[in-house]
């Protein structure tokens, strides 16, 4: 039976726009950095780091090698932490306190609650040799997400199908290709329903050939309007994908920009001289 509301008209008042109608963290970036600076011994690595990415950005890293973007990738989740800095996950500032010499977040809690947030993509998938590959993107959903197993097999199906690769999920790691295996860690990630993604260039370990097919899934994620951070030494594909590129040099970000900006007209002389030792790529 229709309720007379479906007849009525509509009888709110138009909102003003921009009246608050979400809470005021939607407008918070998913990844704030703020002043990072680690080192490891005498190696300062990170120098003072600032980085934001809004709510479905897609931000490329770039780098040579050495310049710190895995070290600063493995901050965001705390993987590493930073001497000095501040970072905030969608509004969240993560706490520190010092103990002895050395800064150490203060809430085992918190630390598991963001990075079951982030879910990253490491160049080696870093998948389950034992286990089966639907197994592989279950157990992290129901150990730290506590999903039951019908719950997980579910998800895990569901990103398996996303990924491309749903008749592997009863196939161990080793009888899949590189690609295939790249896959199952995005669909593992991605089983995790996470705020964003964290891609460590996700397609160096991979033959050529490989490659392809694994950027077409994180293409396709990026088109979702998801939340990436993405390291990658594929200056077409960062051009392709993402939102904004960050180049980071020894430890600084010496420049930023849209893709156009930093690949058509780079400002910095050593942005410069990357591009053109990475141009052949
Ligand atoms: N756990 C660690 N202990 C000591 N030094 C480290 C550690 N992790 C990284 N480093 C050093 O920090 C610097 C930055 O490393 P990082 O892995 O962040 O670079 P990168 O930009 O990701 O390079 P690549 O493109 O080769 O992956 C390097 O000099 C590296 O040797
Ligand atoms: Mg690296």
């Amino acid at each position: 039976m229709p309720s007379a509301d479906t007849s009525a008209p509509a009888h709110a008042p138009d909102p003003a726009p921009e009246a608050a109608t979400g809470p005021a963290s939607d407008a918070a970036p998913i990844i704030a950095l703020a002043g990072i600076e680690k080192s490891f011994g005498s190696l300062d690595v990170l120098k003072g780091v600032d980085l934001e990415a809004g709510r479905g950005d897609v931000v490329a890293m770039i780098g040579s090698s050495g310049s710190g973007k895995s070290t600063l990738l493995r901050c965001v989740n705390l993987l590493e932490v930073p001497e000095r800095g501040e970072i905030t996950i969608a509004g969240e500032a993560i706490t520190f306190s010092n103990k002895g010499p050395a800064r150490v977040p203060s809430s085992a809690g918190q630390v598991n609650r963001i990075r079951a947030d982030l879910s990253m993509v490491f160049q080696q998938f870093n998948l389950w040799a034992h286990l089966s590959i639907l197994e592989n993107v279950m157990l992290p959903q129901r150990r730290v997400l506590k999903r039951d197993r019908a719950q997980a097999r579910q998800r895990a199906i569901e990103t398996l199908d996303r990924v491309g690769i749903a008749d592997k999920a009863d196939a161990y790691p080793s009888q899949l290709s590189g690609g295939q295996q790249q896959r199952a860690a995005i669909a593992r990630a991605l089983a995790m329903d996470p705020t964003a993604l964290l891609f460590d260039e996700p397609t160096s370990a991979l033959d050529p050939e490989l490659e392809g097919e694994v950027l077409r899934v994180i293409k396709s994620l990026a088109e979702e309007d998801r939340t990436m951070l993405l390291v990658t030494h594929d200056m077409r594909f960062a051009r392709d994908v993402a939102d904004k590129v960050v180049f980071l040099h020894q430890g600084r970000i010496e420049e930023e920009g849209t893709p156009a900006e930093i690949f058509d007209s780079p400002k910095s002389d050593r942005l410069q001289q990357f591009l053109s030792a990475s141009d052949h790529r």
